[in-house]
């Protein structure tokens, strides 16, 4: 896996002097400036929800996202865009495809390096559905088909195609397509749901104009709420050499009731045809936080690298979140890889190797009895810096109780918290600040995980109100927002006193220097 990563690493840092990111200045006198992230990206103003249209073309990752210009709630779905070369700073450019008698709604975009669309060599051609609404005095009243709009100018300005809707099944909800280009059957495949059917649908193309359908997928996994934003595609397995599986994404609801989230399915897909390997009623979570929704791929990554890009929210609270002039934004991209376990294949995620270019500064530690001491500050509350990448392995005994705490002062704290009875790794926010906006906000999430024996990995990367926990190299992730107030910067590394010794056997807490994306 190392030497991926280095390779990924190694393209970008070929191409990282081509743009520079300018800091885009913006009054400070908000109350929420402390919480805008640094290296996560969040629209300059107003709203937004999913990511779409990801793809990277010559230098540049871009991202469209779901984008209300006018306000700070949900409506008017408009793509923004915004450009990055290291996936951590990124710039806003003019909104990409704007809202006309229908809203953009998410989906995919791909360069078309052949001109099979007749767009032009490498035009970028992005896929959308029209979200109509039939009768304005009742807004559930709508219909919802696919579109396509086209670039010859990088993605800085786009042209609707004049004989959209491309797909019209006559239905109200079909939507978020995915569409990427299938090698084995030289072909353009879209993936897009029916989200009140549980399905998904396979399209095939060969000029991206005309498209006929494959097969379904569906219902399987959770179909307790309605399935959204589909990804497919497929990984190499790290521990079986040549081995290659797919994987299908899905959006509906995640491992907490009511709430929505992520799952994926691992099996095989021919060009026309996706198999799950699991059983249907087992779901696979990809996300055991609450804020992680709408993620998918980036297409045409240098050396077919899997970069995931996810929305850092959750719809049962993201139209009120307390920050302002912007509201919601996205997670922090991940290399994704599979590995074979005995139950099946699983997923891994990694932070991506980026942010290693930003470190500036470690303190570190080695050997210590963390049950001995209880609590170890990292850094005082009253230090600048409320942005790390902190990592620590512990070893612990059957009843130990350790992790990390950060954003922390006198009353506040965000707690990430192992309990080796329960063989569980907690993410406890009802102490991180404002909680109050939303009764749906105060979690307390968890994960299993059972370390057999072995020590604990956590690696820990926050960004003013992003927490995003990687456990054991990434076989476990859990992603939140939290809104601490201003003065809540303590960090510390814990062991509860009177349960289990805890060795920390290695621990680093690397201050990351970014600009800030605002
Ligand atoms: C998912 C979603 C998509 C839809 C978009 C609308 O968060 O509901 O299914 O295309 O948001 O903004």
């Amino acid at each position: 896996m190392r030497t991926i990563i280095v390779a990924f690493v190694g393209v970008l840092a070929l191409s990282s002097c081509t743009s520079a990111v300018k800091e885009n200045q913006l009054p400070t006198d908000s109350t929420t400036v402390h919480l805008r992230p640094r290296f996560h990206f969040t629209p300059q103003k107003f709203w937004t929800n999913d990511p779409n249209g990801l793809l990277y073309h010559q230098g540049e990752f871009h991202l469209f996202f779901q984008h209300n210009p006018y306000d700070k709630v949900w409506g008017h779905m408009h793509w923004g865009h915004a450009i990055s070369n290291d996936l951590l700073h990124w710039q806003e450019l003019p909104i990409a495809i704007a809202e006309d008698s229908a809203m953009i709604f998410s989906g995919s975009a791909v360069v078309d390096q052949k001109n099979t669309a007749g767009f032009g060599e490498n035009a970028f051609v992005a896929f959308y559905t029209a979200h109509r609404i039939l009768d304005p005095a009742h807004p559930d009243h709508y219909r919802q088909t696919q579109c396509l709009a086209y670039s010859t100018d990088k993605g800085r300005t786009w042209t609707k195609y004049d004989k959209n809707p491309i797909l019209d099944l006559g239905k109200k909800d079909f939507r978020d397509p995915k569409v990427f280009w299938h090698e084995e059957s030289q072909k353009w495949i879209m993936v897009v749901n029916l989200p009140t059917e549980r399905k998904t649908q396979f399209y095939g193309s060969n000029n991206l104009k005309n498209w006929h359908l494959l097969s379904e997928f569906g219902p399987e996994g959770n179909t307790a709420i309605p399935w959204e934003c589909p990804d497919l595609f497929s990984l190499p397995v790290e521990n079986q050499p040549g081995k290659q599986k797919w994987v299908l994404l899905i959006s509906a609801e995640g491992p907490y009731p009511g709430f929505q989230g992520m799952q994926y399915f691992v099996g095989d897909f021919d060009g026309v045809r996706f198999k799950n390997d699991n059983p249907p009623d087992k779901p696979l979570y990809v996300d055991y936080g609450r804020d992680y929704f709408a993620a998918v791929t980036f297409n045409h990554t240098p050396n077919n690298r899997r970069v995931l890009l996810g929305w850092l929210s959750n719809w049962a609270y993201a139209n009120q979140v307390p920050t302002h002039p912007w509201r919601n934004g996205m997670a922090l991209p991940r290399m994704l890889y599979l590995q074979k376990e005995p139950e099946g294949y699983r997923l891994l995620q990694q932070p991506i190797p980026t942010v290693d270019f930003l470190a500036r500064s470690a303190i570190k530690h080695v050997n210590i009895d963390l049950h001995r001491i209880g609590e170890l500050e990292i850094t005082t509350p009253n230090r600048e810096n409320d942005f790390y990448d902190a990592e620590g392995t512990f070893e612990f005994a059957d009843d130990a109780v350790f992790g990390f705490k950060i954003f922390k002062s006198d009353t506040e704290e965000t707690v990430i918290r192992y309990n080796a009875a329960r063989k569980k790794l907690y993410l406890d926010r009802s102490r991180s600040g404002n909680t109050t906006f939303s009764p749906k906000f105060t979690t307390l999430d968890s994960v299993d995980i059972d370390t057999n024996g072995e020590p604990l990995a956590l690696r820990v990367i926050f960004d003013r109100s992003t927490v995003e926990v990687f456990a054991q190299k990434g076989r476990y992730v859990m992603s939140n927002v939290v809104f601490p107030s201003v003065k809540s910067r303590g960090v510390s590394v814990f062991a509860e006193k009177g349960k289990g010794r805890v060795r920390l056997v290695n621990a680093s807490f690397r201050d990351l220097m970014a600009e800030n994306n605002r």
